[in-house]
Order: structure tokens, then C-alpha cells, then sequence
């Protein structure tokens, strides 16, 4: 499964992807507001710093508009990948940017017979929100399991993108379920290194190793 990490903060990203953490990475207006940046001037930097996808959400809610900061988004780097929402709208603007072999996310996926929609369109990758469908009381991965389900059923190629990631627990389920990729923030990225035996066995480690008095080169 690839990680995408989901942040408009390039320090962070920097960090982790010399961590071999990062395998592309996913903005939305709410992280570009999150990181107090120039939207344009923060996607060029991320897509410099990170060979695979970008994503960049539009804001307009028509086609057209859509398709008109679609080609300001593509224009800064190759590897910007076009997020749209799931509307109808969105629909014809993935057909559309997706049959100029741009890749497009779609994003606000909620349920199943949505990310059908989205694969039919083109998609290269659809986006549900795990976190936010669990927060009103709706099992978030009954949804990837699903989703991953139909899309095996007739070959689709678009990724699933499992998003809205809140915690390790979500990481584990999206992978024993098949997803392509998790597109986790930065926090939950640095979880997922974590494991209290891992802390304690590398400090005993380390007391026994100051014992022998030994160095090493
Ligand atoms: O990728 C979508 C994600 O940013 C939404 O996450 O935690 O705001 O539901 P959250």
C-alpha cells in the first residue's frame, strides 16, 4: 500500500519523505488555510519536493470553472494530480482532464455506488473519508471494503485512496482490506513508527552496550 501524506506543511513533508515515508501527497482548501500559504506558491514547493502525485482541489463548483483552475493547477508541475469533488460537475470535469491523461482525484466520496460513479468517469484515484464516516456513526471501512470489492468485480484501474485517516487502526484495516493507498497525516504517519516495546527494548539495549564500555569505528 503507498502512503500519501495528507498536508499542505512542507517542512513536514520534507521530513518525512526522507523517511521514505511519502509516496505522493494530498491537499484540500481546509490544509491549504491550515498551513497560512499562498495555494499555488505551497503546491509548486510540495510538487519539487515529491515525485508522485499531488493533489490540488479546485474550489469552483461548475465544470468549466473546474476545468479553468484545472489547467492553472496542472500548469505548475507535472505530478499535480486534479482533486474534484463528487458532484455531477466534478464527474464531467474528471471525464474531461482525465481523457487529457491528466490524473484526477475525487474527492468527498461517501459511499460505495459514489466511487462506482467515479471510476466510471476516469478517476485515477477516489478519495472516501473513513474518519468522517465513522464520526456519524457509519463504519468507514464497510465502505473500502465495498468499494474494493466492485472495483475488483469489473477491473476498474482508479485507486482507492482511503482518506480522512485518524489513527494507525485505520492504516491497518485499509491494508488488510486491499486499498492502493492511505493518504494518512503527519501525526498518524509518525504513529504508525511507534511501539512502546520497540522504546524500551532499544533503551535496554543501549544500557547494556554503555556497559561494555565498547565504541563503534
Ligand atoms: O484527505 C481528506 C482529509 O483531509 C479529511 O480529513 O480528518 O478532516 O476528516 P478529516
Amino acid at each position: 500500500m503507498k502512503f500519501f501524506v495528507d498536508t499542505a506543511d512542507v517542512a513536514e513533508i520534507a521530513d518525512l519523505a526522507a523517511a521514505g515515508l511519502v509516496d505522493g501527497v494530498t491537499t484540500n482548501p481546509s490544509l491549504v488555510h491550515r498551513a497560512g500559504r499562498n495555494m499555488l506558491e505551497v503546491v509548486a514547493e510540495i510538487a519539487a519536493a515529491v515525485a508522485g502525485p499531488v493533489s490540488a482541489e479546485v474550489v469552483a463548483t461548475d465544470a468549466e470553472g473546474m476545468l479553468r483552475e484545472a489547467d492553472v493547477l496542472r500548469a505548475i508541475a507535472p505530478n499535480v494530480c486534479i482533486k474534484v469533488p463528487l458532484t455531477a460537475e466534478g464527474l464531467k470535469a474528471c471525464r474531461r482532464l482525465s481523457g487529457e491523461g491528466t490524473k484526477v482525484n475525487v474527492t468527498l466520496c461517501f459511499s460505495a455506488v459514489q466511487a462506482l460513479l467515479a471510476a466510471r468517469a476516469g478517476a485515477s484515484f477516489v478519495s472516501p473519508f473513513v474518519g468522517r464516516h465513522d464520526d456519524v456513526g457509519f463504519d468507514g471501512m464497510a465502505l473500502i471494503r465495498d468499494i474494493r470489492r466492485i472495483y475488483n468485480n469489473y477491473g476498474f484501474g482508479t485507486e482507492i485512496l482511503v482518506a480522512s485517516v485518524r489513527h494507525p487502526v485505520h492504516v491497518l484495516d485499509a491494508a488488510l482490506i486491499g486499498a492502493d493507498v492511505a493518504t494518512v497525516p503527519p501525526a498518524v504517519l509518525r504513529q504508525l513508527l511507534r511501539h512502546p516495546l520497540t522504546d524500551r527494548g532499544l533503551e535496554a539495549f543501549l544500557a547494556d552496550w554503555a556497559k561494555t564500555g565498547q565504541t563503534i569505528g
